[in-house]
């Protein structure tokens, strides 16, 4: 909250977003309503109170006033953002007219009107793109904290603008420059981005950052927007055309043509084949009994641990040389970019925290994580399975993407995720055998893993998730 504002230069406001309400408890405290739930706040100034009407229609985020009570006002936003119950409008004040509205879809985002110099270039990332949604056109990116619903025809028309790079200068002259405010906020989304010189001209630009050179368009999108963390739309099992649509039937109906009978070939199932039958989700876990270090030490070294290091050349293509480590499961390509860490809540023999598997020294290496992280990620663990208490290990998938995309254009991602089944299946096997309980875990929060290795979503990601542990008698009881 600075100076005051510009009269006749667009502002940004903050509001609640659709469904929320704010209101007043018994104990005189600010309470937040939405879904159903109500989010004490805790106890604001009566100037404040007095002030909670205005976040229907958007509270200035350049007010100035009475500081005490901006400063109550920003921590209220500060709050209320978190909780992801905010959004943001930037107005034409002259016009009084919405030019777009900023809805964040990862925890805590909230907009910043970016510096723009005149002499600075400004392009769009080529992983932003705009869609219908519902009646609205809104602009995205799998870079961008926030999604931006273009509320203006003219903000629509000049985003196409910015297909090439042009100074502010050169875009100030063009028709409809709708402002710079709506740059800056664009900018600070990473929707826009500077060119730096030579690589950013093709069209695999670094955009500031190597690490998205390799990224193919519709593998980063659907890298961010098929698991929880980096979007705010409800996901997982919500059954949302249920009513509209009967579900399909378990059984394929059979086609129609000539069946040669398999049934007469069965034969006693051989220990493998036992095996695989007797393999099934395990979701609770004894914690009288929690799984040992030694056992964790077997199912990694059965199912992860690096056989060999060598290296091979491609001369099939372009005699491209590279280094492949071989694991006990299948890999596109030798890849083998999947790591695994291991968030620990009860282990005999091992510490709670947060370990990387170094499958080359087949040795737990602790990471230094906040406890409310580890807990955070433990818990979504125990209720994306639906269990009565949190999983005693919780291991993630992450992969390092360049060794995939480095060779493969166009389906990385899909392969990547096709060796998460791999080493899913491999995991269940071997936690099978030795009788441990595991349980595959659909969706990850990929923006908290993130902050807990401090590695770049798009550097070395979540993937995929399971649960193991020793299984609890009523687990065993089950089916
Ligand atoms: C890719 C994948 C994702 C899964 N995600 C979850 C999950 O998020 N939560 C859960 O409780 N079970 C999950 N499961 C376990 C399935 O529900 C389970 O495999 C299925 O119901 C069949 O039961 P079974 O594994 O005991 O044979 C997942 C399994 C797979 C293969």
């Amino acid at each position: 909250m600075g100076s005051e504002p510009h009269p006749l230069r667009p502002r940004l406001f903050a509001r609640l977003s659709p469904g929320v309400s704010l209101g007043i408890n018994a104990a005189a405290e600010l309470v937040a309503s939405f879904d159903g739930r109500t989010l004490r706040l805790g106890k604001f100034s009566p100037n404040t109170l007095g002030r909670i009407a205005e976040f229907s229609d958007g509270v200035a985020l350049d007010a100035s006033g009475d500081p005490e009570n901006a400063r109550e006002v920003a921590a209220l936003i500060k709050r209320l953002g978190l909780y992801g119950l905010l959004e943001y409008r930037l107005t034409d004040v002259a016009e009084r007219a919405d030019l777009l509205v900023v809805e964040p879809q990862m925890r805590g985002y909230a907009p910043r009107l970016g510096f723009v110099e005149e002499s600075q270039p400004l392009a769009l990332s080529r992983f932003a793109y705009i869609r219908r949604r519902g009646g609205d056109m809104v602009l995205e990116s799998p870079r961008a904290g926030a999604l931006f619903r273009l509320c203006d025809a003219r903000v629509l028309a000049f985003i196409a603008r910015l297909a090439q790079a042009r100074t502010l200068e050169e875009l100030r002259d063009l028709p409809d420059f709708p402002g710079v405010e709506v740059l800056g906020l664009l900018l600070d989304a990473e929707i826009l981005f500077t060119p730096g010189p030579g690589a950013d001209k093709g069209p695999r630009a670094a955009e500031g950052d190597d690490g998205f050179v390799l990224w193919d368009f519709h593998d980063l999108l659907f890298h961010s927007r098929s698991t929880n963390g980096r979007h705010a739309t409800p996901s997982g099992g919500l059954y949302a055309y249920s009513r509209l649509v009967p579900p399909l039937p378990a059984v394929r109906p059979a086609w129609p043509g000539a069946a040669v009978d398999l049934t007469p070939f069965d034969a006693a199932p051989s220990p493998f084949a036992a095996l695989l039958r007797q393999r099934r989700s395990i979701r609770s876990y004894d914690s009288q009994n929690p799984i040992s270090l030694a056992e964790v030490a077997q199912i990694l070294d059965r199912a992860a641990r690096i056989l060999s290091v060598r290296r091979l050349r491609d001369d099939f293509r372009n005699g491209a040389e590279f280094e492949i480590a071989r694991r006990p499961y299948p890999s596109g390509g030798a890849s083998y970019e999947l790591e695994l860490y291991l968030a620990v809540d009860k282990c005999e023999g091992l510490e709670r925290g947060f370990y990387h598997y170094d499958a080359a020294r087949h040795a737990l290496v602790a990471i230094p994580t906040d406890e409310r992280d580890l807990a955070a990620m433990l818990e979504d663990g125990q209720l994306a399975m639906g269990a009565p208490s949190s999983p005693q290990i919780l291991i993630t998938m992450a992969a390092r993407f360049g060794r995939v995309s480095w060779k493969y254009s166009g389906f990385a991602y899909a392969l990547v995720l096709k060796h998460v089944g791999v080493l899913m299946q491999t995991l269940y096997l071997v936690a099978a055998e030795m009788e441990i309980g595991a349980c595959a875990i659909g969706a990850g929060d990929i923006d908290l893993f993130s902050k807990m290795t401090g590695v770049a979503f798009h550097i070395e990601g979540a993937v995929g998730q399971m649960a193991i542990g020793r299984a609890s008698a009523s687990a065993l009881d089950d089916d």
